[in-house]
């Protein structure tokens, strides 16, 4: 079986790329291409450190869908197999879910489905978290759907939520589950071992 060529999408610092790119051999996939609709983004920086393919997509004047088409061109034209949004904050046109149905995977910083949904992103979702009180908070993985944060959950990873907590220091303990997860789903996805039944996921087990 070929290697899983893998797109990644980025909007900012890129710690969940880093990730991926960390886990290097065991990941089983290839990261072919990362693509950001930030020109500064630290995202893109790293890829050139590691000798992958990264392009500055411009959205100006561009509709979602115009968009998508051209990131769509960008993946057909490298035969890319697997999309990955990681720390990606723009919104993703049915041009590409459809073209790439239960292929792409995006990491969200909460338990879907807490706190999540338009407007809840980046420090916004653990503001939410710590003010609300919850006592454990934690990040999804799930494939892209035509709805925000809602489509079929890969894999959930749990943090406790201490009184001290702001939420920055909350973020940062999500952020490491986040790398956790975001590998292992990915590497699911590549070994073929994930089975979407309805809207839940299975992962075989060997
Ligand atoms: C992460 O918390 C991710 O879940 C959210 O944006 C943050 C970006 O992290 N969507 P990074 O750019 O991967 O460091």
């Amino acid at each position: 079986m070929s290697r899983i060529k893998i797109a990644v999408l980025v909007s900012g610092g890129g710690t969940n790329l880093q990730s991926l790119i960390d886990a290097g051999e065991e990941l089983t996939g290839e990261i072919a291409l990362v693509v950001s609709n930030k020109r500064d983004a630290y995202g893109l920086v790293r890829a050139e450190q590691n000798g992958i393919e990264n392009i500055f997509l411009d959205p100006l004047g561009k509709t979602d869908s115009e968009y998508d088409s051209e990131l769509l061109n960008l993946f057909t034209d490298r035969k890319i197999d697997l999309i990955v949004l990681a720390g990606y904050l723009k919104i993703i046109s049915p041009v590409l879910i459809e073209e790439y149905r239960n292929k792409i995977i995006n990491i969200h910083p909460s338990l879907i489905p807490s706190f999540c949904g338009d407007g809840y992103y980046g420090l916004k979702v653990h503001e939410a978290a710590i003010e609300y009180g919850v006592k454990c908070s934690g990040a999804t993985t799930h494939f892209v759907d035509e709805e925000t944060d809602s489509g079929p959950i890969i894999m959930q990873g749990v943090v406790g939520v201490d009184f001290e907590d702001t939420a920055e220091s909350l973020q940062q303990k999500v952020l490491a589950i986040e790398h956790e997860i975001l590998c292992k789903s990915v590497k699911a996805f590549c070994e073929g071992s994930l089975e979407i039944v309805g809207r839940r996921v299975k992962t075989r087990r060997d």
